[in-house]
């Protein structure tokens, strides 16, 4: 996992990366307050409700846009008074960066890299709402997993700029932006949040924003932000060969153990739950999450699931739920957090155990045919529609009436919560990316035992000609 985290040392013009500084962040917070509590609140209150529906797609892609919405640019300045917690270094960089070339009237591109949950968004947001950038630059801030192609973000620009075009094909919209850009023209700030959900044929247009910057007059600051390493990879290496104007890179590492108490420090005291964890049971969970992540929305959301936890331990069947939470004085202990880290991150004989009878029949069909997707299909990510197509002649084949594309979904997002899968955003449910999280060749060891299970990881006659 380690590896995984590891930084890349990209062939870039400068890279920053900025070491971790953790002491004296407890004191440098607040700055989530009300986002923090409004979402505990949200969480507790929704608690009961999530027992059943935990992490359904649905409750995912909620929960995903509640944070992206949390992030997005529309809070108000009162939640973003002060940088966020352990991030304060990364926007002191952006502020820097941005304040520079809004000085000097001067073009120039950023990459963002980092894990998913690491604070990037939550960071720019931050940023976007200082009113110093507020009136200096034009924003534009677009996450691009709601972008359908190329001509929506180019529309989507020209809609944020307000500029008139001579219709709505892409050509009429890029000739717009263009001519724009050589007009004299207020510094724009143009953030691509989530440039690694485009899809590769999309990606190109990455290629042509990321000129803009170079051109005479254009006075653009462009900023990409990707969540995917691969992408990262392959795209900053591209964009830094083909851009006039190489981008400069930040990464936003993933939290490490004291950083992830820090922010739960706060955003449990922001919630006067400052006593909740017993500080042993804070420093495991913190411990683990930072082991294999370093993500902050996992966190954040296994924390949830703890005090659920301890609530129910608490209170008795018979109690009413009303009594149950009205009380605020539920005490997480280690044993809680380390039964919701065991269901969550099982390891490798919770994999067999749970391929062997844990599952029920559907989840495994879906896990078998991600399985023959990923082994025999070749292919680098598996989208929600696709793994219906497959999953639905897996089952036919073998008598089983399939589920539908809801259900599916529905049945993904209980994988999702035992940590088997990771569900990402998508314009339409076909479009949802999926990543397996649990270790390919272990899953493989442990299906290859059963006949059913074992036949389908090598039923090719299942997968699209
Ligand atoms: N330093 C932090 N302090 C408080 N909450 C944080 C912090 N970093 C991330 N979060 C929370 O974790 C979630 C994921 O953060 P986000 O900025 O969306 O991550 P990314 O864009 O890197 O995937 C959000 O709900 C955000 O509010
Ligand atoms: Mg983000």
């Amino acid at each position: 996992m380690a590896g995984v985290q590891a930084t890349i040392q990209f062939r870039s013009r400068k890279k920053v990366y900025l070491d971790e500084d953790v002491t004296n962040e407890n004191k440098n917070i607040l700055n989530i307050r009300k986002t923090g509590e409004r979402k505990l609140k949200r969480n507790i209150e929704d608690l009961k409700k999530d027992i059943d529906d935990d992490c359904t797609p649905v409750k995912v892609s909620r929960r995903e846009t509640v944070a992206s919405k949390v992030t997005a640019k529309k809070d108000s300045e009162e939640e973003n008074q002060k940088p966020l917690t352990s991030r304060e270094k990364e926007i002191g960089w952006l502020d820097n960066f941005l304040t520079e070339h809004l000085d000097k009237e001067e073009s120039a591109s950023l990459y963002i890299s980092g894990q998913p949950g690491t604070g990037k968004t939550a960071s720019l947001s931050y940023i976007l709402n200082l009113p110093k950038f507020k009136e200096g630059y034009k924003q534009v801030y677009i996450n691009c997993t709601m972008m359908k192609s190329a001509a929506s973000i180019y529309s989507r620009i020209c809609k944020e700029l307000q500029l008139p075009t001579s219709g709505t094909t892409e050509k009429a919209c890029f000739n717009a932006i263009e001519k724009y850009l050589k007009k004299k023209h207020k510094m724009i700030l143009l953030v691509l949040d989530e440039i690694d959900q485009l899809d590769s044929k999309r990606q190109s247009v990455l290629y042509t924003i990321f000129e803009w910057p170079a051109m005479a007059d254009s006075r653009v600051v462009l900023i990409g932000i990707a969540n995917a390493l691969d992408l990262t990879e392959r795209t900053l290496p591209r964009l830094q060969a083909r851009c006039s104007l190489r981008p400069e890179t930040l990464h936003f590492a993933p939290y490490t153990k004291e950083q992830i108490i820090n922010i739960f420090t706060n955003v449990l005291a922001n919630e006067d739950k400052s006593n909740v964890f017993s500080p042993v049971a804070l420093q495991m969970l913190a411990a683990k999450i930072s082991a294999i992540s370093g993500d902050m929305r996992r966190a954040l959301d296994i924390g949830r699931r703890v005090i659920e936890l301890a609530r129910r331990t608490k209170f008795s069947d018979n109690q009413s739920i009303d009594n149950m939470m009205k009380d605020s004085t539920v005490t997480v202990e280690l044993k809680q957090v380390l039964e919701v880290l065991n269901d969550v991150y099982g390891g490798s004989r919770k994999i067999e155990s749970d391929a062997e009878d844990g599952f029920p029949l559907q989840q495994k069909l879906i896990l078998c045919s991600i399985m023959l997707m990923l082994t025999k299909g070749k292919v680098k990510e598996i989208l929600m529609g696709k793994l219906h197509d497959v999953y639905k002649k897996v089952a036919t084949a073998r008598n089983i009436v399939p589920l539908d594309m809801c259900e599916m979904s529905a049945a993904c997002g209980l994988l999702e919560a035992r940590g088997a899968l990771r569900l990402g955003a998508g314009a339409s449910a076909r479009a949802r990316r999926l990543r397996l999280q649990w270790d390919r060749a272990e899953l493989a060891a442990a299906l290859r035992d059963k006949p059913l299970l074992s036949a389908i990881l090598d039923d090719v006659s299942c997968l699209p000609s």
